[in-house]
């Protein structure tokens, strides 16, 4: 029993408090209900963008790319687009002197409609599809990350000029993270491996293609890592490698992409990685792997995605209903596992085996990896004088297993037409969201010096009846 159960005005003052290091830096709440980020009221922001909508603080977003620029002098730092991407997060990208790593032609293409120099992104993927490379091409992409044999050939046959590319190579380092996010080891769908000698003949073949010039060597060895150590494990297995092409080829590749992954903390205790340990060992790991082996110091490039704005986005939604249960009280609110569903949670160990099982069975889009999700959430709004009650969060979503958080703390005098504020919705959960149940996505909207400015509109009917182009079917032929 704790002293906050003991003392039930101590369970409310507590929830006056936000949770450090989840909430945008400009956040600032009061206990009479007030919450705002960017200087903007979340109140007036819900009233004039409806819920649920998702606010980013942009100073935020500004500061961590700047902690990373510091923490990394002379590393290049490229924003993974798949953390959440429209135009005018690219361009702050672009502002703040970042490149960025794109996975599909569609990425590149949003990133050149907001202007971003092509030569300064770096387009990945397992699979590129013609159209994928013809955007890249298109947008003069600088380098293409080559990630198993058949692409070599494909790529080299298409390309239109002489294409700088950089080879994906799986280090066999264990990450530590969830299996789903894990990428660095053996047996997963990503990279060439320098165990089955793929790597090794990628380097031949590519050498052997004018049109393609070998700049370097790539991994990515999973999202939510924690641990500096992990990325010590691979730059030197990578630096290894390196040795080997030299060795074989005479040549010194002068690119390494570390790659990102960088963890970040989505509930009170659990740590991030932080840019300015990375920055002090990493670099220094590869300087010394890279000596002790005698070749040249390769550039570095990290790709930090979530690091960069996932703590920037607090995601606003409406309770509907709230309903007593035998034993589990309900708050339903207005928006659900369409934009709240990231693969961030999926770290986190599901809540019961009958759940995982659940998540394992549903395999689509981002549902499985909600389960277990546990997102703090805040009441805002008025102020927060009941003591608070433990409640089960769900959302709209005619899905049994659209659970937003189960075990949080709400006030108890929680009902129909309160806002709940969920900190830590940056990252992915646009990217993920889906229109399940034809609900469309939230929108988007920038907060910064107390001015509201839209990013991405709501997605209205009239956008996902556009998409269906056939009422009718041919009628069906009877024999
Ligand atoms: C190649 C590559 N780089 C960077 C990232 C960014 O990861 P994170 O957002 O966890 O930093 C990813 C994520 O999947 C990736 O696949």
């Amino acid at each position: 029993m704790t002293l906050a159960d003991l003392i039930p005005s101590l369970r409310t003052s507590l929830s006056c408090r936000l949770e450090p290091g989840l909430w945008p830096e400009t956040t600032r709440s009061s206990c009479d209900g007030g919450l705002t980020v960017g200087g903007v009221d979340l109140v007036e922001l819900a009233g004039r963008f409806g819920t649920p909508m998702i606010a980013l603080d942009a100073a935020d977003i500004r500061s961590r790319c700047r902690a990373y620029r510091d923490a990394l002098p002379g590393v290049e730092i490229a924003y993974a687009a798949k953390a959440f991407l429209c135009r005018s997060m690219a361009r702050l990208a672009d502002q703040e002197g970042l490149a960025l790593d794109v996975c599909s032609g569609g990425e590149v293409a949003v990133a050149a409609a907001a202007g971003f120099p092509g030569v300064r992104m770096v387009l990945h993927g397992n699979v590129k599809t013609t159209e994928d490379l013809k955007a890249a091409f298109d947008a003069h992409v600088g380098r293409i990350v080559i990630d198993s044999l058949d692409e070599i050939d494909v790529l080299a046959a298409v390309v239109p000029a002489r294409q700088r590319v950089l080879l994906r190579v799986v280090p066999g380092v264990d990450a530590n993270t969830h299996a789903g996010l894990t990428t660095g080891t053996e047996d997963q769908k990503f990279g060439l491996s320098i165990a089955t000698g793929d790597a090794a003949e990628a380097v031949r073949r590519v050498l052997a293609h004018p049109a393609l010039e070998l700049v370097g060597l790539h991994c990515h060895i999973g999202s939510q890592v924690r641990v500096v150590a992990r990325y010590v494990e691979a730059a030197e297995a990578m630096v290894a490698f390196l040795a080997a092409v030299t060795a074989e080829h005479g040549i010194e590749l002068p690119e390494l992409d570390l790659g990102g992954g960088h963890a970040v903390a989505y509930a009170a205790g659990e740590r991030s990685l932080d840019p300015a340990t990375f920055g002090r060992i990493v670099p220094a790991a590869v300087v010394r792997a890279c000596r002790e082996r005698g070749i040249a110091v390769p550039r570095l490039t990290v790709e930090p995605g979530r690091a960069l704005v996932a703590r920037a986005g607090v995601t606003v939604c409406r309770v509907a209903a709230v309903k007593h249960g035998l034993h589990t009280t309900f708050v339903a609110v207005d928006g659900g596992m369409s934009e709240l569903a990231s693969e961030s949670s999926a770290q986190r160990p599901a809540r019961s085996a009958d759940r995982a099982q659940r998540g394992r069975a549903m395999s689509d889009n981002a549902r499985p990896a909600l389960y277990g999700a546990r997102y703090p959430m805040r009441m805002f709004g008025r102020p927060l004088r009941a003591p608070s009650v433990t409640v089960t969060v769900v959302g709209r979503h005619c899905e049994s297993t659209d659970v937003l958080a189960e075990d949080v703390e709400l006030p108890a005098d929680i009902a129909a037409g309160d806002l709940l504020a969920v900190p830590c919705s940056g990252a992915y959960h646009v990217s993920l969201a889906s229109t399940c149940t034809q609900i469309g996505r939230a929108p988007v909207v920038a907060v910064a010096s107390g001015a509201a400015v839209p990013m991405l509109r709501r997605e209205t009917l009239e956008d996902l009846l556009r998409r269906d182009v056939s009422p009718c079917l041919p009628p069906a032929s009877h024999p």
